[in-house]
């Protein structure tokens, strides 16, 4: 369809970054991104209130863990895939 991908970069540019999600074909592979945000369950080890009990036993097995303080919704990065649509 002509001008489908003009279409799809406004509804990116409307969303909130941490709900994009874009699928597409290029050039022969098949591309896929889709943000990492943080959703109510990631914050019992990513939030700003992390229980004692869990906070000791992070500190315990990943001593340089730094990814805590985040609020619900923040963007935290994407997941991207590339794949070959040629056999
Ligand atoms: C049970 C605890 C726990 C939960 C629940 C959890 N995480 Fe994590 N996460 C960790 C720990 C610990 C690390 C650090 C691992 C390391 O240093 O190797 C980590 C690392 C990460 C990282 C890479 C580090 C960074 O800041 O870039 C991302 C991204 C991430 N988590 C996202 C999420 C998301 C999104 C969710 C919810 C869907 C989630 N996590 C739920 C414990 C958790």
């Amino acid at each position: 369809m002509p001008g489908s991908g003009r279409c799809l970069n406004v509804s990116v540019n409307v969303l909130p970054l941490a709900g994009m999600h874009q699928a597409d074909v290029l050039g022969g592979e098949q591309r896929l991104m889709t943000a990492i945000a943080m959703a109510q369950p990631c914050l019992a080890c990513h939030g700003r209130a992390i229980e004692p009990e869990l906070a000791a036993l992070i500190d315990q097995r990943y001593p340089d863990d730094q990814a805590r303080g985040f609020g619900e919704g923040e963007l935290r990065g994407a997941f991207t895939l590339r794949r070959s649509l040629e056999h």
